[in-house]
């Protein structure tokens, strides 16, 4: 009982560090660096970042998720509805589970398609620009590059949520 308790609290907190950093770095690195960028070299950047982005976030996101069901549930205090409704822990847990959720579908409902969108927009400038140099309009790269920053925003503070129910679960 103890080694599957270690062993989900070990990859829980690897894969939600994984998951919770991809984000900060995503928001506060990538995106600064790359609309810097020309639009082609940025396009070529995004692809590959997406690519592997997919790949790895997504079963880091979902394993978190699972590994913290298990962990409150198997392995911890959440026992009863009583406890999950009218303790302190037990609300937290709920709340990083909701937060979690809805973060996870939020990246790939909403964030995700913006992330294709720009690609695509940005396929159309780099054919179009070879014609004629490009004025930025808010339709253009520019400000679909504006609504992924907003949207990777959002997800970041669906992930505080659940960093701050992590803490008050370590205080209950
Ligand atoms: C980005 C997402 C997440 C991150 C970064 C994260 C991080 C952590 C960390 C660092 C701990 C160790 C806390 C300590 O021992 O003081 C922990 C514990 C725990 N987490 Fe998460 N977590 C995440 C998502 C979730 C979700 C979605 C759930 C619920 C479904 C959850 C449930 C738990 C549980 C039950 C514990 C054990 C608390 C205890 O009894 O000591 N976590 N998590």
């Amino acid at each position: 009982m103890y080694w599957g308790m270690f062993a989900a609290q070990w990859l829980h907190v690897l894969l939600g560090t994984f998951w919770f950093g991809w984000i900060l770095g995503v928001d506060f690195i990538l995106i600064p660096a790359l609309s810097g960028l020309p639009v082609e070299r940025r396009h070529e950047a995004v692809e590959r970042i997406a690519r592997h982005a997919v790949r790895l976030v997504r079963p880091a996101a979902i394993l978190t998720i699972l590994t913290g069901i298990l962990r409150g549930i198997v392995w911890g205090r959440i026992r009863s509805v009583t406890v999950l409704f009218e303790t302190r822990y037990g609300v937290a847990w709920l709340v990083a589970l909701v937060a979690a959720s809805l973060t996870f579908a939020w990246a790939e409902l909403v964030v995700r398609p913006a992330v294709e969108r720009l690609r695509e927009i940005e396929t159309a400038e780099i054919a179009a620009s070879s014609a004629e140099p490009a004025v930025p309009d808010a339709g253009g790269p520019a400000g679909q590059l504006g609504k992924v920053r907003l949207f990777a925003l959002l997800e970041l503070l669906g992930l505080l949520v659940v960093f701050t129910a992590m803490i008050l679960m370590s205080f209950s």
